[in-house]
């Protein structure tokens, strides 16, 4: 029993940060996503065998970390359930980008190795099932499963059964929206998303302010991804960086994910709208100093030529938005 799918990462608009359960990654708010096309993409195999005495997990060629291991054994603990079964599996997952490279690769991973798995085990199961299973791995990673733009409900249940993501517009709704990445640095991140997440909910006093505010900005943001009212959903996507960022340094020790180049390339969209008299591009920044940078195609070419010329940006990739994860070979 075996298939490889692949799944790309996606970027959120409106971000999740912060849960009301750890073991089961239920967040405290829900989140709102892009999926992005194939630049980025991971690649994940699964064989499910009775001769196999134990489950491994190989990611680029490299025996996997226990947090990897542990975060897989999650996704497959739930799906083998579903199918009534207990044999082991060997996984290989392989990124077409490096690991460490400034992309998050987590959300990509978890949501390749959830729909591989399920199909392994000829499992047919409901989108909300396959986002739960890859929410198990990682929180981000249930609204990898889907294409185009997605949300995330944080959901209410204590057994995370109604937290899953589900499709707002697919990946041809929006033909003229671009994604583009500019990488500022390298390095892996200094302090991961869990223990980053936790300490902000433990010691922020700006986070509950947060909280209170998301749920009408996200009624804001479905409606300008409805009516593709790129101004409205930029000058949010802005504001809400703005404000992850905030509570971010607002908690204690503070967490400081950006860098010089992160703040120039902010200052320079700011410049590049004022110039344009239009909002025509928005930064996004997750848990790290590298910037999404939401645009038009119409504006591109122009965008790139500006980000180009700030010092300290070393790469940059576009996306346009991804149709979701794919299953290539199932035996
Ligand atoms: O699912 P995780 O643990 O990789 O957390 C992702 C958190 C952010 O990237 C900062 C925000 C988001 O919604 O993707």
């Amino acid at each position: 029993m075996r298939a490889t799918s692949t799944a790309t990462p996606n970027i959120a608009i409106m971000k999740y940060w912060g849960k009301r359960n750890d073991a089961l990654k239920l967040p405290l708010n829900d989140s709102i996503s892009i999926t992005l096309d194939s630049t980025f993409s991971s690649k994940t195999t699964v064989d499910f065998s009775e001769h196999y005495k134990e489950d491994s997990l190989v990611i680029d060629g490299v025996p996997a970390s226990d947090k990897e291991m542990r975060n897989a054994m999650l996704v497959l603990y739930y799906l083998r359930k579903k199918a009534g079964l207990s044999c082991h599996a060997r996984i290989e997952s392989g990124n077409n980008f490096p690991k460490g490279a400034g992309i998050a690769s987590s959300s990509s991973g978890y949501a390749a190795l959830a729909v591989a798995a399920a199909a392994a085990l000829n499992l047919k199961l409901r989108p909300d099932e396959i986002s739960i299973a890859a929410r198990l791995g990682s929180g981000s990673a249930c609204r990898s499963v889907i294409g185009g733009f997605v949300q995330w409900k944080k959901g209410g249940k204590e057994d995370g059964s109604d937290s899953y993501s589900e499709q707002l517009a697919d990946e041809h709704h929006w033909k003229e929206f671009r994604i583009v990445t500019a990488i500022t640095s390298e390095e892996p991140k200094i302090i991961g998303s869990t223990e980053g997440m936790k300490r902000t909910v433990d010691t922020s006093k700006l986070y509950g302010k947060r909280l209170e505010t998301l749920p009408d900005i996200i009624e804001q943001s479905k409606e300008a991804i409805k009516r593709k009212n790129h101004e409205e959903l930029f000058r949010i996507a802005m504001a809400e960086s703005n404000s992850l960022h905030a509570v971010m340094l607002d908690s204690w020790p503070p967490l400081i994910y950006l860098n010089e180049t992160s703040r120039k390339i902010i200052s320079k969209i700011h410049e590049f709208n004022a110039a344009k008299k239009e909002t025509a591009a928005a930064y996004s920044f997750d848990a790290g100093p590298n910037c999404h940078i939401f645009t038009l195609a119409k504006h591109e070419a122009e965008l790139i030529a500006a980000i180009k010329e700030i010092s300290g940006v070393s790469r940059i990739h576009t996306s346009v938005v991804g149709k979701g994860p794919e299953v290539i070979t199932q035996t």
